[in-house]
């Protein structure tokens, strides 16, 4: 085994034969070729340089799903959604086969199974992957199906010990936590790029500063509340006062087809409200809906309309129309996250990593929203905690 293959990092990727998941394997295999360029990268820009990022070509694909459809088969579909360059899964067949052999059958709750045996499975799986290709470590990220959210639970609110939960019965936990719980026990590191409970359980956030792993979350950025967290604070800092920011999301795809039922919906409307009435600092009303139009296929579109008022009470309007292909956005930050957690866990980070909280809509462990702001406090933190000694 070669000195770089002892050195690669894993990216256990959950959903890993969903939309996203195809996308990020095959947009890594394409940047490792040189066969397209890094726009869409955020660590590839110069403000990264010199941090110690793992390059592309470290990192290896494993992860858990549901469905068997191959990976070969789902980029040939988001060819036709027109979200991959139709050469690339010829470009990229072989990277796509031997990733999709790193794929194993994944948790699903509601059959009886006990949560003890699904974690000791997943964590068989993680240990496995990492010894089979000598990984100096593995990130867990879970871009699987959003879960509705959970009612209020003794488990959730962090009054049961997670371990009674856990016998409590299989239900009592999602699989996104069950995931998480695993994940750490494994020793990875965690990404929640859904806004599913995953790591959001108190007992989740203290057993990964227990054992020193970082984390970062939750539900990626990377549509209409990126633009409404770089466009909030121009209302804020030119002192104008919003009075209502309405939004309408059209989805397709099969992110659209989850979001299609009304209560998995909620997990994804309180994840992208919150934004504009923290960076704003007083209440606003945000009627926000999405609804799903299978037409659109992997393409989404966002509507918003901002009222707002000015010097004497004037009332204004700003709109707004982000039409963006869903997986293309997500999948280039998901590369990020698995360099930027990877590196913060060598050099000795642990629990929520706040200054993640530029690619989230709902950020752990801060409640700074704004875009740029956000920027800064990640280029900072790569710069102050995460770049090699010269
Ligand atoms: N695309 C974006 O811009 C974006 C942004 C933020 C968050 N997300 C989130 O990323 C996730 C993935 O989006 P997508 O468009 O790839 O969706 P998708 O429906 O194409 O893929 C989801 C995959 O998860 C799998 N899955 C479902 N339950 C699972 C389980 N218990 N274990 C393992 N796998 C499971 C499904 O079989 C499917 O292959 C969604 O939760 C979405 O909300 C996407």
């Amino acid at each position: 085994v070669s000195q770089q293959r002892r050195s690669g990092v894993g990216v256990w990727l959950i959903g890993g034969r969903g939309s996203v998941a195809t996308t990020a394997i095959a947009g890594a295999a394409a940047l490792r070729s040189g066969a397209v360029t890094n726009t869409g990268c955020v660590t590839e820009q110069p403000d990264f340089a010199g941090v110690g990022l793992p390059p592309f070509d470290a990192l290896v694909f494993g992860g858990h799903d549901l469905t068997s459809t191959p990976l070969t088969k789902r980029a040939e579909a988001l060819v036709q959604a027109g979200v991959l360059p139709t050469h690339l899964p010829t470009l990229v067949h072989d990277d796509l086969l031997v990733a999709d052999a790193e794929i194993r059958h994944g948790i699903q709750t509601g059959r009886g199974a006990r949560p003890r045996e699904l974690i000791d499975a997943v964590v068989a799986d993680l240990t496995a992957f990492r010894d089979r290709h000598r990984l100096a470590r593995v990130v867990v990220i879970n871009v699987a199906s959003t879960e509705p959210p959970l009612s209020s639970d003794p488990a959730v609110e962090g009054l049961l010990p997670l371990e009674a939960a856990l016998d409590a019965g299989a239900d009592v936990l999602p699989a996104s936590s069950l995931y998480a719980y695993a994940a750490l026990c494994a020793g990875c590191p965690v990404v929640d790029f859904t806004p599913s409970t995953g790591m959001r359980l108190p007992a989740l956030d203290e057993l990964a500063r227990n054992r020193g792993l970082p984390y970062a979350g939750s539900d990626g950025k990377t549509g209409e509340t990126l633009v409404k967290t770089a466009l909030a604070p121009l209302f804020a800092s030119r002192a104008l006062r919003v009075r209502s920011w309405a939004g309408t999301n059209l989805l397709g795809g099969g992110d659209g087809a989850t979001l299609a039922d009304p209560h998995t919906q909620e997990s994804k409307v309180s994840s992208k409200q919150r934004a504009a009435e923290e960076i704003l600092g007083y209440g606003v009303n945000t009627p926000m809906h999405i609804d799903y139009v299978p037409d659109l296929g992997e393409w989404k579109t966002a509507w918003d309309h901002v009222s707002f008022e000015g010097f004497l009470g004037v009332r204004m309007v700003m709109q707004f129309t982000w039409q963006g292909a869903d997986s293309a956005l997500a999948a280039p930050l998901v590369l990020d996250l698995a360099r930027l957690v990877a590196r913060a866990y060598e050099v000795g980070e642990s629990g929520p990593l706040a200054a993640l909280a530029f690619f989230f809509k709902d950020p752990v462990a801060t409640q700074e929203h704004r875009l740029v702001a956000q920027y800064d406090t990640l280029r900072a933190w790569a710069r102050d905690r995460l770049t090699v000694p010269a």
